[in-house]
């Protein structure tokens, strides 16, 4: 897909891989809607990609706010090209202190929220002659951990659900893709960029987020994709 000109929703512009994604892509001279529930975090944005660019706000958390934001957009937009489902929490810890709100806003977040933004944006994609969902899975959708169970259940939920969509609407528009992706440096998570950097001298791997922005650029261009990239650095393990 040649990217110039082209409308980009960004949901979770402001982390990690977001703003790697939005650095990379701003290089294509794409349109982006950025999405994300700090007002002043989206401002920032377009201060700095320009005022061209349009952002909403949404908690994630909040159906109504889910809600609002896709009658907001379908008002104000013709057509959307690329969708990047990016906005995620990640709960670790052991199974009994899991609280009940931390188990919802993980749900929320990480499976109900890519569910109904998806759908509630196919009528705009479909306006595109080559749209195209990027969804950020994770290794733990398809690899069990300790203390994951919250974060694993919902990575593995939302490899389920758009895989599923994927076959559904396969070779109509959108094209529905999965991006199951191993541990990034950013500040996702429990640990900070800080702490991974100490894990990392100790042997840990971790990729860079602007690597990752590359990889994604490059899958949204191509011409022949498909339905899931697994990406993962050394060290990932299938043992059960
Ligand atoms: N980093 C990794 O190691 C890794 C590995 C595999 C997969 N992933 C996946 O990649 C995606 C992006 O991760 P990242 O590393 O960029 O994480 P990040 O830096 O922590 O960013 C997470 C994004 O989600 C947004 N978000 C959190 N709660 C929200 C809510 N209630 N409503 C709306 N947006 C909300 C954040 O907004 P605020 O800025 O307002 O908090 C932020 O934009 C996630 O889905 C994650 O599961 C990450």
């Amino acid at each position: 897909m040649k990217l110039s000109g082209k409308t980009v929703v960004i949901a979770g512009a402001s982390g990690g891989i977001g703003n790697a994604l939005i650095e990379r892509l701003a290089k294509e001279e794409v349109y982006f809607i950025f999405i994300g529930r700090s007002e002043e975090k989206l401002k920032e944005l377009v201060k700095k990609y320009g005022n061209l660019h349009k952002y909403y706000i949404a908690d994630f958390t909040n159906e109504k706010s889910i809600q609002n934001l896709i009658k907001s957009m379908k008002k104000d937009l013709v057509k959307i090209d690329v969708l990047i489902n990016s906005a995620g929490i990640g709960v670790y810890k052991p199974f009994p202190d899991v609280g009940f709100d931390e188990l919802r806003d993980s749900f929320y977040i990480n499976v109900f929220a890519p569910f109904w933004v998806t759908q509630g944006l196919l009528p705009l994609m479909r306006k595109s002659s080559s749209s195209v969902v990027i969804s950020l899975g994770s290794g733990m959708g398809i690899l069990p951990r300790e203390m994951r169970s919250v974060y694993c259940a919902t990575k593995f939920a939302l490899r389920g659900m758009m895989l599923s969509l994927a076959q559904e609407i396969r070779g109509k528009r959108p094209q529905i893709v999965l991006i199951t992706l191993g541990s990034t440096l950013t500040d996702f998570g429990p640990l900070t960029v800080s702490d991974k950097k100490r894990k990392m001298s100790r042997g840990k791997s971790y990729f860079k987020p602007d690597w990752v922005a590359d990889k994604l650029t490059n899958i949204i261009k191509s011409e022949n994709r498909l339905s899931e990239y697994r990406i993962f650095p050394r060290g990932y393990s299938s043992e059960v």
